[in-house]
């Protein structure tokens, strides 16, 4: 609230009530009066109120009462009550119930000025509190991006400069450090936030798929072509574009693409005539396009079309200021999509994320999150519920976990056990490691088993088989 602090004083005595209100409205606030609960309660419905003073003993609706009903239904309002009997329990009933302060009857008026402002001032301070963390809060997100570091916030600034223009960004980043999410918050936060969004993939197709892909064909094409199909720069038309992977892009398609980029026409395949076209473009890569563009494998006047405006994403390893923050907002994330009773991290559990070096990026940490809580049934997330690949072998040898080695580093093979080999149970090691192999190729393939499968080579029918005898997720996928 802002302007002058209203105070409501509810007395069932006349002139208290008149004294109260001079002594208060001295002080600059604004003073209203009601002679009973009921009264004080339709006051407050029709004016907030800061602070309400209050007799306890009233006819109808009585102090307590009343307290009762502003702590429902306007809990920022203090409430003061005042009993004329010394009657200590009903204060101390009072505050339980809520209220801020009391004072006993007969007291000094300047007592219960000094308890009114000291209410005024902690409310003061919280609000301005919620103010700075809603600024925080803004301050380390954009969209669905989150980040607190000075890296991160340098790429919000960006972003926010470059939403409403139509200049083409190009996205640097390693895999999963968040290019695709940089160009949707481009995209979600500018002026085409209405029109489509459409993510192509320049390393998926062979050069003559992905030309019909972008630009689309007309009947008769090629062979197979059998009806006219409109191309994905055509499908964008009026939002955005991202060519992702555009590092991959097959070097006989680039002079095309530039071609598109300079003269705003796409031709179909197969067709004598250009169509017109108004998209915005963003690329992204986690290639040295430079480097790209010196071994001939990415065409130098393409690379300068695209890189306009550079949009650097760091590794995570380099902004681990930003794991907690992330972890957490994973976290809060599972919570809104599932009903999982986790609170949050132990601060050992924060103290080994904050530890790992992050070579799959912010996806390793969201899948690691995600392991967590699937491994995790408890309140607080633990070292020990935290993938292997993650804390390290002594991590997970200390947290019991995994007897099978994987080094700090998680990412070489398993040791063969140590020592005499005559208590050694085979099929229950063989199993540890083949565990663990699974539990990462799921992190790598974000938990998409039949991708797992093929990582490692396996049918995804003996996959689903032993992600449910290791109780790794439920296959519902695949
Ligand atoms: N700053 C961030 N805040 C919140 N989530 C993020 C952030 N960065 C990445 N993510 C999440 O991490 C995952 C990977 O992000 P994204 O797909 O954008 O990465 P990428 O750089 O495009 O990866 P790739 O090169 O493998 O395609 C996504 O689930 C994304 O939502
Ligand atoms: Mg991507």
């Amino acid at each position: 609230m802002t302007g002058l602090s209203r105070i409501l004083i509810v007395d069932d005595e006349q002139s208290m009530r008149e004294m109260l209100s001079y002594a208060l409205d001295n002080e600059g606030w604004e003073v209203l009066t009601a002679a009973d609960g009921a009264a004080a309660a339709v006051a407050l419905q029709t004016e907030p109120v800061d602070v309400v003073v209050s007799d306890i003993r009233m006819p109808g609706m009585d102090g307590l009462e009343l307290l009762r009903h502003v702590t429902d239904s306007a809990p920022q309002t203090s409430v003061i009550l005042m009993t004329a009997h010394a009657s200590t329990d009903t204060a101390i009933e009072a505050l339980r119930l809520g209220a801020y302060d009391y004072v006993t009857k007969p007291f000094d008026v300047d007592e219960l000025k000094i308890s009114v402002r000291r209410a005024l001032d902690e409310q003061a301070l919280r609000r301005d509190n919620q103010l700075l963390r809603q600024e925080l809060a803004d301050r380390n997100s954009f969209g669905n991006l989150v980040g607190g570091s000075d890296a991160m916030h340098r790429v919000f600034e960006l972003i926010r400069r470059v939403t409403d223009s139509t200049s083409t960004v190009l996205v640097i980043g390693e895999s999963g450090t968040g290019k695709e999410l940089v160009a949707r918050a481009i995209h979600y936060n500018g002026s085409r936030a209405a029109a489509p969004f459409v993510a192509v993939n320049c390393a998926a197709l062979p050069a003559h798929l992905l030309e019909s892909e972008l630009f689309g064909h007309v009947k008769g094409a090629f062979t197979g072509a059998d009806r006219h199909k409109e191309g994905l720069f055509e499908a964008a038309a009026g939002g955005t574009i991202l060519l992702d992977e555009i590092g991959d892009m097959p070097l006989e398609m680039q002079p095309k693409l530039l071609r598109v980029l300079e003269d705003r026409k796409v031709r179909r395949v197969g067709s004598t005539s250009d169509v017109d076209i108004e998209v915005r473009v963003l690329a992204s890569t986690n290639k040295n396009l430079r480097a790209g563009v010196e071994s001939g494998k990415f065409r130098e006047d393409l690379f300068y079309r695209l890189n306009v405006i550079q949009v650097d994403l760091p590794p995570l390893r380099d902004r681990l200021e930003d794991v907690a923050l992330l972890a957490e907002h994973f976290l809060e994330r599972l919570r809104t999509e599932t009903d999982v009773g986790v609170q949050g991290f132990e601060s050992q559990a924060i103290a080994s994320l904050e530890a790992h070096d992050w070579p799959g990026n912010v996806r390793e940490l969201a899948n690691a999150v995600r392991h967590a809580v699937t491994m995790d049934p408890g309140e607080w997330i633990s070292v020990a519920s935290l993938p292997p690949t993650v804390v390290g072998a002594e991590g997970a040898a200390s947290a019991g976990l995994v007897r099978d080695a994987v080094d700090a580093s998680g990412r070489s093979g398993p040791d063969s056990p140590h020592g005499p080999l005559d208590n050694l149970d085979l099929e229950a090691h063989l199993d540890g490691v083949k565990r663990d192999y699974m539990l990462r190729a799921l992190e790598q393939s974000d938990g998409v088993q039949t991708r797992a499968a093929e990582v490692l080579g396996m049918s995804f029918r003996s996959f689903r088989y032993y992600a449910k005898k290791f109780g790794l997720g439920d296959g519902a996928d695949g």
